[in-house]
């Protein structure tokens, strides 16, 4: 396995999810431990983009709570009914916010934070079992390209979480 992400300098980020695409593929094939696997993602989608903060939420006992991430500390658990996370986990929908103070009830877990994208993570049963954060210290950073390449991703992660794992799926 490779230690490194292998991106091209200066390009696009279309680009880009298509080059670490295989990279993610190649790392979670065969990984059964979903924390080890989500913990690689964010660190892939970090060094990629430079994103200000990448991680994952899990639902746990009835609220999503704080897994694997990359940025600085962030809220430790969130309500399914709130936030953009709450929202993107209850509606089983990706949901690109441009600017985190027009949309009611965004949870500010830091100030520096002005847009983000939330992917809402399936299991195998299709009932949601948590959620991919993006936050971004731009305005209006997230667009379909984005969208595409972090569902593309969230789809690899779904494929290999093991059938039987400690999260708590209540939705
Ligand atoms: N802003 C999110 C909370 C998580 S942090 O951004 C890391 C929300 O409104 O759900």
């Amino acid at each position: 396995m490779s230690e490194s992400v292998a991106i091209s300098p200066g390009a696009s980020r279309e680009v880009i999810y298509k080059e670490i695409a295989p990279q993610i593929a190649a790392l979670v094939h065969g990984e059964t431990d979903v924390i080890a696997n989500l913990a690689n993602v964010a660190a892939v989608l970090k060094e990629a983009f430079g994103f200000f903060w990448v991680g994952f939420y899990l639902a746990k006992g009835g609220e999503l709570v704080l897994g694997p991430f990359q940025g600085p500390l962030a809220c430790t658990r969130i309500k399914f009914t709130e936030g953009v996370c709450g929202k993107a986990f209850s509606d089983k929908k990706t949901i690109i916010v441009p600017d985190v103070d027009a949309f009611p009830g965004h949870i500010a877990c830091s100030s520096a934070s002005r847009s983000e994208i939330v992917v809402p993570i399936l299991g195998s049963c299709g009932k949601a079992i948590g959620v991919l954060d993006v936050d971004s210290d731009r305005l209006d950073d997230f667009d379909e390209v984005d969208r595409r390449g972090l569902q593309e991703i969230v789809t690899m992660i779904e494929r290999v979480m093991p059938s039987h794992t400690n999260l708590a799926t209540t939705q």
